[in-house]
């Protein structure tokens, strides 16, 4: 019997990063070997050409590279000179990176609730995050959107939210760089945008790393100081309070050989993505994408009803199938962050979506026996 029927229970990978290295082979160990070669460990060569490669992708005027996704989020706040009694309003339901950044430079980050189908924050309660800022007595300077599991947030409403309120709308891309929305790529779609190479993002490398996108000339400038100590003219010159968050060359060396085959990942994860929803759509509450934009699948999740997510996730497991839960508590519920505002009226959805929520392996080299074993899995776990 193939392994990969029905019968087989041996463990399959939630995000398979070795198929990827098999494909890459020696085109990663030949660019790091030039690294390795020229010794310029730090802003050498291959920085910069990544950061041309990822501007040409998406089309952003500027890509500034750094040391991982959440420096990413930082620098641009950090830039805007966001701090103690500004606020800067996140949706309750993502990583707690998106938040962590607001609350390390002293600001508040205000909780937003997300929407029922796409999991993205929703506009109408940016507006409710923004009267309970004012209430707190704080000023609302930014929002950051979350791309969540890969599928752009609703950038056209928050940017004329944004607009009307003077906001800066920094894009939360970790998992959405790749994706678009109504032909516009990610890096686009806001006024500044992070992204994050951590090696299970869609677009990852070796280690971690970042990168943050804007049309802005002088934002761009600014983040490039910033990300080297705020360096000035020269290394030695100090022009303002930055940190060290520079992209390590060997990564960048990596990202240029993984730019090459992301195209085809991201047709690949896309069709697994529509070959899971078209079986389990009659079974399972599948993931939406909304129209007009893509996702790159950063995470493909269903929802479940209330109270079978752990029986669920044992049946799996007892068949080798791993599943992961994004998110099992929204932000505003984690220790480090119950303490500071959300939007009025509560986030009912964020709180929901974390007790049902469940998600099935997805990568560009799930091949269909393997997605079959899944989706046969998924099927026999929710109908028994
Ligand atoms: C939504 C979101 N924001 C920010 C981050 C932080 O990225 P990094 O791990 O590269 O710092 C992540 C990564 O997991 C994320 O998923």
């Amino acid at each position: 019997m193939n392994q990969h029927t029905r019968a087989s229970t041996a463990p399959i990978p939630f995000i398979d990063v070795a198929a990827q290295r098999r494909r890459l082979g020696r085109a990663v160990d030949e660019a790091i070997a030039r690294v390795l070669d020229h010794c310029q460990f730090i802003m050498g060569p291959e920085v910069r050409a990544a950061e041309a490669e990822l501007a040409a992708f998406c089309g952003a005027r500027h890509a500034i590279t750094c040391a991982s996704g959440t420096d990413a989020l930082l620098l641009p706040l950090m830039a805007k000179g966001i701090g103690p009694g500004d606020a800067v309003v996140c949706p309750g339901f993502t990583f707690h990176a998106t938040a962590e950044v607001v609350a390390v430079i002293g600001a508040t980050p205000v909780f937003a609730d997300v929407d029922e189908e796409s999991f993205n924050i929703d506009p109408s309660s940016i507006e409710r995050a923004i009267a309970t800022a004012r209430r707190h007595d704080l000023k609302p300077k930014a929002v950051i959107p979350v791309d969540l599991f890969g599928q752009p947030a609703d950038y056209d409403a928050i940017g004329a939210m944004a607009r009307a309120e003077n906001l800066f709308v920094l894009g939360d891309a970790a998992q959405s760089f790749g994706a678009t929305c109504r032909n516009r790529a990610v890096g686009t779609l806001a006024d500044a945008t992070a992204t994050s190479f951590f090696p299970a993002k869609p677009l990852g490398v070796y280690g971690d790393g970042g990168a943050i996108f804007t049309d802005d000339d002088e934002l761009a400038a600014v983040l490039r100081s910033l990300r080297v100590h705020g360096e000035g003219g020269d290394k030695y010159d100090c022009v303002r309070i930055g940190l060290n968050g520079r992209f390590d060359t060997v990564q960048a060396a990596v990202l240029i050989e993984k730019l090459k085959i992301f195209p085809e990942e991201i047709v690949a994860r896309d069709r697994i993505a529509r070959r899971y929803s078209r079986k389990l759509a009659d079974v399972a509450a599948v993931p939406r994408v909304l129209g007009g934009r893509t996702s790159v699948w950063a995470q493909y999740t269903i929802r479940l009803p209330h109270g079978h997510r752990d029986r669920f996730v044992a049946a799996l497991k007892a068949q080798g199938i791993p599943t992961a839960v994004h998110y099992p508590k929204p932000v505003h519920r984690q220790a480090a962050y119950c303490g500071f505002p959300v939007a009025d009226g509560g986030l009912a959805v964020s709180e929901r979506l974390a007790e049902e929520v469940v998600s099935l392996p997805m990568h560009a080299y799930l091949d269909e026996p393997t997605q079959d074993r899944i989706i046969e899995a998924t099927r026999r776990a929710i109908e028994d």
